[in-house]
Formats: structure tokens, C-alpha cells, sequence
């Protein structure tokens, strides 16, 4: 079974098929964290040692033993109060505002299929056998605070998720003001952790160092995952590359601040943590309240970071998107936003439409521009009424005539948005997060609906259903473009509390429209790459990766966040050039070979502009897009050279039966009478013959593994290569 209790021992051992979680129960009912690596038997608390640690705090007042410090313990669920002063995951204050709680062991359960939380996404199982929840009680006497660490093990796919629930069952209030959702205690390593660090329009790019003294941490105050951290994180040994060595990492699956933090402490002991942001939150529990910790899928490989990634990727893509959309193929789009910006009607859209038809478009995306008044940015969000005039047809004819193309029809929205200048704004002032008194701070020119609000809730869901149920929309871009900085809502006296009951009033919009539309195609985007976690996977199973749509640049934006998200959910397109961000050239076969790197492929540009002659190279492109779709989805993912670090930026995608690859590479420098630059390919059948499928030529999978494959000598600046291959019999 994947979850084991020895009542002997009292080891709780949680294993999948290639790795071994082990924590332990120890006489004094603290959780004492035992072990996460390759798969094994037996009782690892043999890895904890014990000597005379006297001269420092951590010893509870039962203990009376000189060499137990929980200060130097490596634990399972630490806490403030108890000693250990490194970073704890939970900080409680009591009714009279004192620090610190003691939380022991009192029981546990293992249940059948995975742990669900109430209003937060989370993965899921499909059959209660395929999957195991464990849930372990720990109580504070004095307060009366109970907290359920919760562990989720899907064996098959090799993830262990970690949450908990924090319930005051006493009979005061208490108030938690920091809540890490999971923790992994290292003994000793010599260990990096990368992040994935960006901008807006330059999101996740990697970055790596050695974990030293003190602590390091990244996160994002701003009510929303961001563009600038993302909630993923790996830690490794200093030695490991994508192929070899171990690494863990920890994947939050929430869309709000978050904090991911590493710490080396005074015995060169590693603390990796993840959780709630501490940035304005307090969140105070009154007897029989009780407050969720979002869920941390967590994974461990020793055969390199690459396999990491292959792990979240499945998971995600099997176990967090879920619904119509997860195994479909997604349809490839047109969006007017590059092409067109608010500068449209009806008529330029149905010109932009019929000749997405003609090259084998399958959706087109009226993107912003099209309700109210909204001709700018600075206007109408929170008035989703149709523009009629703009228009110059209903949003049914509209839908209809797109329909009538051979194409499905979606549209965009902001809804979490609105604006001064607007209907809503003008009829309820107080809907906004703002503070009394102080002017709000603005983004984009636009303010922030306080959505922990039921009533705010409720209107925008009424309003975004008289959209849907208008007309044939099959698709809609859910945006979201500025963060949250005036974190006051009108209807609370606990200010600490908005932005995590702002992040459960969005997943609560989300869930009813995604029940009330199951076959609407949610495509999440937040001024791009924003909320691009696996908290919104779980609502929307595609999400626009950045506004920068540069094959140069996203070369890297997609290579970051490849580490942590599966390639079906990333959003993708091919552009104009020169690009409108800035300023570069880079040729359509590139241009469309780097937007084949994502799951969500389409574009995003004036087609009419185009010379007739690359109308064919992008029908070309489009069939090119459906022959591979599925290896790029479903296959394994090799990075096989870094877009910042190498000359050509290679990637290989191999079904997992090996049966197909494709193999793409763009050439990112040039010299005068080079040699060939060559690509190691992986994860083929060894010793088999594969089939270059635009060539012929057949290739041994071993050599193709060893020495690799030459790329065309002489080449230019942001050339490109796409290599299919199958394996062939004999
Ligand atoms: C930001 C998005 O990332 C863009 O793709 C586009 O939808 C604009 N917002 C529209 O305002």
C-alpha cells in the first residue's frame, strides 16, 4: 500500500513507484521528518543524530533529554513556539495576542483516493485505488488548536501533495499570521535551488545558486502568483544537471502571494518551505473556524531535473486540468489582440476570421475592445454589455457569421477588473478594494473588484452568464492585468484575511461558470504569464504564457516555464515583425517552430497583412501543428541545451512508448565557416532505428544518443529545425 503505519515503530512511510517518503512519531509526540528520496525499505531514523545540544533552546519541557533539540531536529510540520527557531510553517497568536503553540501527535487516518479541499483546487483522483490520503492530527492543549497535516500519494505518478487544515477548536480566537503549506528538513547536502524569476512580458526565467548560510526566499506580495516569481520551486545537488543527480521540487498550487523559501542553518541543514505570503495576513479564527493551507505537489528524481519536470508535467496535466478540455486537442486560434488591438468592428474581425478559415484556423478570439465603451484601456471593465454599434451586429450574429466560417467563436474578459469610468464603478464605489481615505493605487488605469465579496461575486456571474448564454461562444480568455495593492474590503474588521478570501472568491466564480459551461474552452492570462500556476490549471487548462510573443525571447520564457508546467497549457503564437515588443525579426519557420513548443498553438497577428505567399507556409505550419500536437502534449520533454547558455536552444519531445520524437532547434549564434553544431538526442528506444520522417533517412538510436545529430552547416541567425522521427522495425 502506498501509505504505511508501523504501530511498533510508529513510522508512517509513504511510498510511490520510484520514490520513498518517511516521517516518524517520536515519544514525545513531535513529527520528526525522516527521509525523501529513491525508493527503499526499512527504518530510515537511523539518518537522525543525536549529541549534546544543551546550550541551546528546543528541548520541551517533558524532554528531559540534553541531546533532543527541536532546534536542530529535522521536522515534519514546524512550528513558532516550539524551540526551533528557523523558519516556521505556522505562526499563532492567542486571544491575548501571545505568540506560540505546542502541537503533539494525537492520531491519524489513511483513507482511499487523494484529499480534497474545501474551495481550493487541488489534485484529484480518478479512482479512489489509484490514489491514498493521509491525514495526521496534531493538537495544542492550551489553545485548543488542532491541525490536520494532509498527504496525498498518487503512486503512478510518482508525486506526494502536502496541505492542512488549521481548526480552533477551543474557546478563544486565535489568529495565524503565517501558514506554510509543506516543508522538507535536508540533514546535510550540498544543495542549489533554482527559481523561476521574470517580468511582465519576460516571465520564469531560471535561476540557480548554491544554498548557503542564512535564508533565501522568493515570493510575491501582490495577490497573485506574478510575473515576476513563480510558485515552483527545485532544489538539487550543486552537482546535478537535467540528466543526473537528485532533485526535489515543490509546486504550490494556489494563485495568490506565496512564499518559497530555503534556509541553511547553524548544522548546515537545509529548510525548503513553501506557503502563504506573509504580506498582509492575519487571518484570526474564532471557535470552530477553520482555515486551509493550499496544497504542494511535491517530487523527487534522481536521475536529474528533466525528470522532475516530467513528473509535474503529468500530474498537472492528468490530475490538476480537469474536464472536457483536459484530453482534448486544443483548437488552433486566432487572436486579435496583436493584430487589431481595440482598433476593430465587426467587419475587420470577419475579414481577420475568413482568412483564419481559409489557412485552417479553428478558433478566433475577439479579444479586449468589444463591450461598453471600452475603445481604450482606461474604460469599462466591469460592464460586459455587448457594443453593438462597434459591433455593427449582435454578438449572436457575430458568433454566428464566425460560425458559418468553419470556426469556433470565443471572446475575452477581465472580470475581477473594473474601471472608473464605468457603470458599475459609478453604481457601487464601495465594490473596489481601496482603503477608506486614501486614493487606491492603479494599475493599468483600472481597480480591483473585491471578490471575497458574495455580492460582487454574485453580479459578476450573472453578468459574464448574460454574455455566454447570448451567443455560440465556445472559448473565453479569462485576464486579469494589474495586482493588489489597497488589500481593504468595505464588508470585513479583519483587513489580514482579504487576500486569501480574494483568491477563494476567484476559484468560487471560476468553479460556477466552468460547471455551468463545461465545454468552454477557459483560457487563463493574467497581462500574460501573471497566474501562471497550477492553482489556475485547475480552472483553466490553457493559460497565455506572455505578452511577449518574440521567438528570440520566448525561447527562454518557454524554456523556464517548462520546468514546472506541462507543455498542453501553454498558450503560444506565431506574431508579426517586427515583433511589436521589441523591435526583432526572426523568420515565420521559426516564428511558428518555437509556438509549436506549446500545447495551445495559434496566432496572433493581421493575417491580411501577410504576403499571399506565406499563406501556404502557414497552411504548411498548421498541418505541421496537428501531426505533432500530440507528441508535444503527451510526450516526455527533453531540454537538450539552454536558450541562455548555448548556441542552439534544442528540445526533444518522445512519446512515452518511444515509438515517436520530434526534435526542434533554433541556432541563437552564428560564426563565419563554422562547423556543424550537433544535438545529442534522449529517451529513444536503445538500440532501435528511427525513421527521419522528412528525410527518410534512417538513424541509430544510439548513435543519435551518443554522438547525435548535425545540424546543417552554414546556417543563419534564428534558424530552425524540426526533426521528426519513428521508430522502425528491425
Ligand atoms: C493582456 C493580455 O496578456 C493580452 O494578451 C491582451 O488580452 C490584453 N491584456 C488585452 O487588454
Amino acid at each position: 500500500m502506498p501509505i504505511d503505519f508501523n504501530s511498533a515503530t510508529k513510522l508512517i512511510t509513504l511510498t510511490t513507484d520510484t520514490t520513498t517518503y518517511q516521517m516518524k512519531v517520536d515519544p514525545y509526540g513531535y513529527l520528526i521528518h525522516l527521509y525523501y528520496g529513491a525508493r527503499t525499505s526499512g527504518d530510515m531514523s537511523y539518518l537522525v543524530t543525536y549529541a549534546d545540544r544543551s546550550g541551546m533552546c528546543g528541548c520541551p519541557y517533558d524532554v528531559h533529554d540534553r541531546t533532543y533539540s527541536l532546534d536542530v531536529l529535522p521536522q515534519e510540520f514546524p512550528f513558532q513556539g516550539s524551540g526551533d527557531m528557523r523558519s516556521p510553517l505556522l505562526v499563532v497568536r492567542d486571544a491575548e495576542g501571545a505568540f506560540g503553540c505546542d502541537l503533539r501527535y494525537v492520531g491519524h487516518t489513511i483513507s482511499n483516493g487523494m484529499f480534497s479541499l474545501p474551495g481550493l483546487p487541488a489534485v484529484y483522483s480518478e479512482e479512489d485505488d489509484e490514489a491514498q490520503s493521509l491525514s495526521v492530527q496534531l493538537r495544542d492543549e492550551r489553545l485548543g488548536l488542532e491541525v490536520e497535516l494532509l498527504y496525498g500519494v498518487l503512486p503512478h505518478f510518482d508525486v506526494i501533495t502536502r496541505a492542512l487544515i488549521v481548526t480552533n477548536a477551543g474557546n478563544a480566537s486565535v489568529t495565524v499570521e503565517r501558514l506554510q503549506s509543506a516543508c522538507l528538513d535536508f540533514v546535510h547536502g550540498d544543495l542549489d535551488v533554482m527559481t523561476f524569476n521574470g517580468r511582465h512580458a519576460m516571465e520564469r526565467r531560471p535561476d540557480r545558486h548554491r544554498i548557503g548560510h542564512g535564508s533565501f526566499s522568493v515570493g510575491s506580495r501582490r495577490g497573485m502568483s506574478s510575473n515576476q516569481y513563480s510558485p515552483f520551486m527545485i532544489v538539487c545537488d550543486h552537482a546535478a544537471t537535467e540528466f543526473n543527480g537528485r532533485a526535489w521540487a515543490m509546486n504550490y498550487v494556489y494563485s495568490g502571494g506565496f512564499e518559497a523559501e530555503v534556509e541553511r542553518d547553524q548544522y548546515n541543514q537545509v529548510r525548503v518551505q513553501m506557503g502563504l505570503s506573509d504580506d498582509r495576513f492575519s487571518y484570526p479564527l474564532n471557535p470552530g473556524e477553520r482555515l486551509v493551507a493550499p496544497e504542494v505537489i511535491m517530487a523527487y528524481s534522481h536521475e536529474g531535473i528533466g525528470r522532475i519536470s516530467n513528473i509535474m508535467h503529468r500530474c498537472i496535466r492528468k490530475r490538476v486540468c480537469r474536464g472536457y478540455w483536459r484530453d482534448r486537442r486544443r483548437p488552433v486560434l486566432v487572436n486579435s489582440w496583436e493584430a487589431m488591438h481595440f482598433n476593430f468592428n465587426g467587419d475587420s474581425l470577419l475579414d481577420l476570421a475568413k482568412t483564419a478559415a481559409d489557412l485552417g484556423i479553428e478558433l478566433f478570439v475577439m479579444d479586449d475592445g468589444w463591450f461598453a465603451e471600452r475603445d481604450n484601456d482606461i474604460c469599462s471593465l466591469g460592464d460586459w454589455r455587448v457594443n453593438e454599434k462597434k459591433l455593427g451586429r449582435s454578438l449572436a450574429e457575430l458568433a454566428d457569421q464566425i460560425n458559418d466560417l468553419g470556426l469556433k467563436f470565443g471572446i475575452w474578459v477581465e472580470p475581477e477588473m473594473i474601471s472608473e469610468d464605468s457603470d458599475l464603478y459609478r453604481a457601487h464605489p464601495d465594490w473596489v478594494l481601496a482603503l477608506p481615505g486614501k486614493a487606491p493605487t492603479l494599475g493599468r488605469d483600472q481597480l480591483v473588484l473585491d471578490l471575497s465579496r458574495a455580492d460582487v461575486r454574485d453580479n459578476l456571474f450573472e453578468q459574464l452568464c448574460g454574455i455566454l448564454d447570448q451567443a455560440h461562444i465556445e472559448y473565453v480568455k479569462w485576464d486579469y492585468n494589474r495586482c493588489i495593492t489597497d488589500a481593504y474590503s468595505r464588508t470585513t474588521t479583519d483587513q489580514g484575511k482579504v487576500l486569501y478570501d480574494y483568491m477563494i472568491g476567484v476559484y468560487d466564480l471560476l468553479e460556477r461558470l466552468i460547471k455551468r459551461y463545461p465545454k468552454v474552452l477557459f483560457e487563463g492570462c493574467s497581462a500574460g504569464g501573471g497566474r501562471y500556476d497550477a492553482g489556475m490549471m485547475y480552472y483553466t487548462p490553457q493559460i497565455w504564457t506572455s505578452d511577449n510573443t518574440d521567438a528570440d525571447n520566448r525561447l527562454t520564457i518557454q524554456y523556464g516555464s517548462s520546468f514546472g508546467f506541462p507543455l498542453s497549457v501553454m498558450g503560444a503564437h506565431v506574431s508579426a515583425c517586427p515583433n511589436e515588443i521589441n523591435n526583432r525579426t526572426v523568420p515565420l519557420t521559426t516564428r511558428g517552430h518555437v509556438a509549436m513548443a506549446g500545447g495551445s498553438f495559434g496566432y496572433e497577428l493581421d493575417l491580411n497583412e501577410l504576403p499571399g505567399r506565406a499563406f501556404d507556409h502557414i497552411r504548411r505550419q498548421i498541418s505541421l501543428y496537428h501531426e505533432i500536437e500530440n507528441i508535444v502534449c503527451e510526450g516526455e520533454l527533453y531540454r537538450l541545451s539552454s536558450p541562455m547558455d548555448d548556441d542552439v536552444c534544442a528540445w526533444e519531445n518522445v512519446l512515452e512508448d518511444g515509438s515517436e520524437a520530434i526534435m526542434t532547434a533554433v541556432v541563437l549564434k552564428v560564426e563565419g565557416y563554422a562547423q556543424a553544431n550537433y544535438v545529442t538526442l534522449r529517451g529513444l528506444t536503445p538500440g532501435a532505428n528511427y525513421r527521419e520522417l522528412t528525410t527518410g533517412v534512417v538513424y541509430p538510436a544510439n548513435a543519435l544518443m551518443d554522438m547525435g545529430m548535425p545540424l546543417p552547416v552554414n546556417t543563419e541567425m534564428y534558424a530552425s529545425y524540426l526533426y521528426r522521427f519513428e521508430r522502425v522495425e528491425g
